[in-house]
């Protein structure tokens, strides 16, 4: 399973590559906004760069379709590794399949997003997506189980041998990252802060700190050893070769 960063923050993203972490990056014009990117070609290029050969995803700013198509090939042009976003549906209800499919027929990688549902996801797999981004926090928001959707709609690409990989996103909490985890996502987009506390475990740190202060006593009692000291706990008295000197 691959992990994304779901940001625009370009310390984070750094930091989480040079960890080993991150196989990509997610974006959305929210994340964008929010990490202060209002220039989002300059802002996708440079992510784009520190990634590499890795994936980011930019998302298109339309809500027709014809517009969309056009924006995805402009943004598909701005970086080799840059993944087009195309909402399943506009505002009004109106598929953006056809976007999708005509996108992957000339070669733009889709990450199909804002998807809810499985019948959705279903969908934007036969037009030829490349990724399926189902919003987690999202669907539970409307009350509906994400695990079982991720789950359903893992089971199902597998069972007819499809190509899309579902990203789950829409992230609220870190259990949400293992709960997308065990029900077979591909990928699971993590805001930074998430990834921090997914590393973090209050007893691991009592645990380090035990160790670190019992390596720390051995040492002390080894130095006194050395100096000929008796050490506490009775075990390490002077030899007689160091009595006599
Ligand atoms: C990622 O691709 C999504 O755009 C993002 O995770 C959505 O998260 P949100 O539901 O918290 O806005």
């Amino acid at each position: 399973m691959q992990i994304f960063a779901d940001t625009a923050d370009l310390k984070e993203i750094r930091t989480w590559l040079d960890f080993g972490v991150i196989d990509g990056v997610t974006t959305n014009p929210s994340i964008l906004l929010a990490n202060g990117v209002y220039h989002v070609r300059e802002g996708a290029v440079e992510i784009a760069k520190l990634l590499g050969d890795m994936p980011v995803s930019v998302e298109v700013i339309s809500d027709e379709t014809a517009a969309m198509y056009a924006q995805g090939v402009e943004i598909a042009g701005w970086a080799p590794n840059i993944v087009v976003k195309i909402p399943i549906i506009t505002t009004q209800g109106e598929p953006c399949l056809g976007v999708i499919s005509a996108l992957t027929k000339g070669g733009v990688k889709v990450n199909a997003t804002a998807c809810l549902s499985f019948n959705q996801a279903m969908l934007a797999a036969k037009a030829g997506a490349t990724y399926i981004s189902l919003f987690a926090g999202r669907i539970s928001d409307e009350g509906a189980d994400a695990g079982q959707v991720i789950r359903n709609t893992a089971e199902w690409l597998a069972r007819w041998n499809l190509p899309s990989q579902i990203i789950v996103g829409s992230i609220r909490e870190t259990v949400n990252v293992q709960d997308a985890a065990l029900a077979g996502a591909h990928i699971v987009t993590v805001p930074p802060k998430f990834l921090q506390q997914m590393v973090d475990h209050k007893y691991s740190r009592f645990t380090v700190a035990q160790f670190l202060a019992d390596g720390h006593a051995a040492a002390e009692r080894m130095r006194a050893l050395e100096l000929g000291l008796s050490v506490n706990g009775g075990g390490a008295k002077k030899t007689a070769a160091q009595r006599t000197k």
